[in-house]
């Protein structure tokens, strides 16, 4: 029986934001994410008795997203020394391209898919590096709860590891679904035009410091400095961009509407922070007590606003 896997998608907290080696999908700095729950890609693979095929929720893929796929499935079937054409149906549960990288939960599942399919029997490290091969931030999407990549400098000392797996924090993320289109700089290109800014090199300087006040912030349950922190990481990475040569933003005017919203709430005492990827949508940390005040606020000030409520998910399985 054909076996699916499922991978979450996680959210960084501090962000991976640049390559140190392209090929080997190497960053400039470690990186901490929470994994989500409600945000999930499923994976299968059969043989084919024909070419590769690739088919995202239900529908063949042609386009550049199944060359990627193609070109994964080569570099591992050529690592692991096997062959055969194959048919990897992938659903996603996960706005695809709408600014919450579905490209982790997506590799993740295939690099677990590809070792079920031809019953290679790695470890959660090794599991990590070869989902790191298809999307960086694949690599932390095999683990639950809070996940570092540390950044390495071999693709042997590159991997993500669980900091908890079962975290007693109340951590909750709303994402704000502001702009379903998806985005106009892929993060491949973002990451390398970012490395232009005259602050790129002072905030990879910073990373090892961030990462260290994170990882303190979650050990003492501190949801207010693991926030502050996290908004601050993103705000920096977002200010590298705009403050690139040439200069370039993920924001749409009502980006800075939400971020402005984030900060009124939180002016009036409800604890909130926000974090942003590569596209225009937010998403908002906060504790449960405060999830119906701040999704009534945002439908409120938005229209047509899609929020889904979310927090830990769990790593990489096999569900059948
Ligand atoms: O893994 P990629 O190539 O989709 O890059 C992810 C980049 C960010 O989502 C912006 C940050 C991160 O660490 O996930």
């Amino acid at each position: 029986m054909t076996k699916t896997i499922r991978a979450h998608t996680n959210i960084a907290l501090i962000k991976y934001w640049g390559k140190a080696d392209s090929q080997l999908r190497l960053p400039l700095m470690s990186s901490l994410s929470m994994t989500l729950d409600k945000f999930y890609t499923d994976t299968q693979i059969t043989n084919s008795s024909t070419t590769n095929e690739f088919y995202l929720n239900g529908s063949k893929q042609t386009g550049n997203s199944a060359q990627r796929v193609f070109t994964y499935i080569k570099k591992l079937q050529a690592k692991f020394g096997v062959s055969g054409n194959l048919i990897v149906k992938s659903t996603n549960h996960v706005p695809t391209a709408a600014g919450l990288a579905s490209s982790s939960s997506a590799f993740a599942a295939l690099a677990g898919a590809f070792c079920e399919h031809y019953h290679i029997k790695v470890s959660q490290t090794e599991l990590s590096r070869l989902a790191r091969l298809g999307s960086g931030s694949a690599s932390r999407s095999i683990f639950g709860g809070f996940a570092i990549w540390q950044k390495g400098t071999t693709d042997e000392s590159s991997y993500a590891y669980a900091l908890t797996e079962k975290p007693k924090m109340d951590l909750q993320l709303l994402a704000i679904e502001l702009n379903q289109l998806p985005k106009d700089l892929p993060s491949t290109a973002g990451m390398q035009q970012a490395q232009t800014s005259p602050f790129f090199k002072p905030w990879l300087a910073r990373n090892e410091a961030e990462l260290n006040t994170m990882i303190n912030a979650i050990k003492a349950n501190d949801f207010s400095s693991l926030g502050q922190q996290a908004e601050l990481n993103a705000m920096e990475m977002h200010a590298i961009n705009l403050s690139a040569n040439p200069g370039f933003t993920y924001f749409e005017p009502n980006t800075l509407r939400a971020i402005k919203l984030v900060q009124q709430l939180r002016n009036s005492g409800i604890e909130c922070y926000c974090t942003i990827d590569a596209g225009p949508n937010v998403k908002v940390l906060c504790q449960l007590r405060n999830v119906k005040e701040i999704t009534s606020r945002f439908m409120s000030e938005f229209q047509n606003v899609k929020i889904i409520h979310a927090s830990f998910g769990t790593g990489i399985s096999c569900l059948n």
